[in-house]
């Protein structure tokens, strides 16, 4: 059984009995694990509320503050949008605002938020550089993040509200906050930057509503999801070959949401990640098996920041669709099995995006040490999409595929040139208007 498997279930053992026999196991599939990676794993010091400093106060802090109070907080004002998409899913969409500039939309990735663009403070949050630069700034949602965790008429707690994949995000939820920005702004277009699956679902957007690369300037993709060649990192690696196993479990417990904030994490680590676990490093490590190790642009004094943070729900099916995704080499639609894909798609294969109708000018911005998107996948997304105003390898060896939020000199490596190419991209806009 893959490790991931053995995760599932002992959390799943540990909420009903918690004996400490299925601890042990735990703890021994752990071990295992360890040295199977044979990698040095990350500690994190817990910032105590009774520390000695006040900047161990002040990040115990920011670990726990939500979105709108952190920003608060850095003295940046602030505000709270609702969103309504079509299918009834209320969002929370964060502003920055600069009334009167230039908007830009920021949209996070699988399992996290919009907290993304301001955990690691003024002096490195991608949303606070462009609002000391004079953009009018807006963060994102997707359904089923511990933001957007509203609907009109379904509960969360239903297996309807969790029967969401990137399909539906990207048809739904991205045009619904696009609009409302455009909308509240009066601007007739948009810059747009994606982290991870802010991309693949922008993309699904342009793809099935042609209609919506006349709103946007240009985009922006940090670490920018569509395909999967070779995918390095273990966990994922593991879900993806336990796909059915998954799928039958998942189902059969009625577990519709994957890895939220809230509840199943609070409850599966209250027993797993106390002091002096040695499962407790693998709490904190989780995120970077999942996104790449050995960098040294994480500050780990934040780590307790963004641990708070993420991991922050998705649904159990968007996870499927990634591992679809995996496994197929394709950027398609989910794979309902050949006979209702029939039924659905008329075609027993689900059929691919169509990436021709991105058509406004994007930039791509990716790295070699990024454990979930290798550099050859972003070749072939550049090379399918019609319009490539840059493509940028990240020259630090080192830098994974969350440095793109959280790197210590992000502003020197990435931003620099990702403000650049807007600018560009503006100058351009502005001659042929
Ligand atoms: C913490 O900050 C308060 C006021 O903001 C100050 O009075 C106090 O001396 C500081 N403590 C330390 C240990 O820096
Ligand atoms: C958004 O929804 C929340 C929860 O229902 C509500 O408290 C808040 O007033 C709403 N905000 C706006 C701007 O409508
Ligand atoms: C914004 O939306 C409101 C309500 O749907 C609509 O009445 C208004 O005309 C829209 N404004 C713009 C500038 O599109
Ligand atoms: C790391 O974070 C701490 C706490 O916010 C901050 O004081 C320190 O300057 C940061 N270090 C770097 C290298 O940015």
């Amino acid at each position: 059984m893959t490790f991931f498997s053995v995760l599932v279930f002992s959390v799943v053992l540990l909420n009903s009995v918690n004996s400490s026999q299925t601890f042990e196991i735990f703890t021994r599939a752990t071990d295992a694990f360890k040295s199977f990676l044979n990698i040095e794993l990350i500690t994190v010091d817990k910032p105590r509320s009774t520390g000695d400093s006040n900047e161990t106060d002040s990040v115990a802090e920011d670990a726990t503050l939500l979105a709108p109070d952190l920003i608060r907080k850095y003295q940046y004002p602030v505000e709270v949008h609702n969103v309504t998409t079509d299918d009834g899913y209320i969002l929370q969409v964060f502003r920055i605002p600069k009334p009167d500039q230039q908007p830009v939309l920021l949209m996070h990735g699988l399992l996290d938020t919009s907290d993304t663009w301001i955990l690691m403070g003024p002096q490195q949050g991608l949303a606070y550089l462009l609002s000391d630069l004079g953009y009018d700034v807006w963060m994102g949602n997707v359904r089923g993040n511990r933001y957007s965790n509203r609907h009109s008429i379904l509960s969360p707690m239903s297996r309807k509200y969790w029967d969401f994949s990137l399909d539906e995000i990207g048809y739904y939820d991205i045009p619904a906050i696009v609009d409302h920005v455009l909308n509240q702004t009066n601007y007739p277009k948009l810059h747009y930057i994606g982290h991870s699956q802010g991309n693949a679902v922008f993309f699904v957007m342009c793809s099935e509503r042609p209609e919506y690369a006349n709103k946007i300037y240009s985009m922006h993709g940090l670490a920018p999801i569509a395909f999967f060649s070779t995918v390095r990192s273990p966990v994922i690696n593991s879900m993806v070959a336990s796909i059915d196993f998954l799928r039958i479990l998942t189902a059969t417990l009625r577990i519709y949401e994957f890895l939220p904030n809230s509840e199943f994490l609070t409850k599966s680590t209250r027993i797993m990640c106390h002091d002096a676990s040695i499962v407790q490093a693998v709490c904190s490590n989780m995120l970077f098996l999942l996104a790449g190790f050995n960098t040294d642009q994480l500050n780990k004094t934040m780590l307790p920041v963004a641990l708070g943070h993420t991991p922050s729900g998705a649904s159990v099916k968007q996870m499927i669709h990634f591992a679809q995704l995996i496994k197929s080499g394709h950027f398609r639609k989910y794979d309902y099995g050949r006979f209702r894909n029939d039924m659905r798609y008329g075609t027993t294969e689900p059929p691919d995006y169509n990436l021709l109708n991105v058509k406004m000018p994007v930039s791509l911005y990716y790295s070699e040490n990024d454990w979930l998107l290798d550099v050859e996948s972003v070749q072939k997304l550049s090379t399918l999409l019609p319009n490539v105003q840059d493509k940028y390898l990240i020259p630090l060896k080192q830098f994974n595929h969350l440095d793109f939020c959280w790197a210590v000199d992000g502003r020197k490596i990435v931003y620099g040139r990702l403000l650049e190419n807007m600018q560009i991209a503006e100058s351009n806009g502005n001659l042929f208007s």
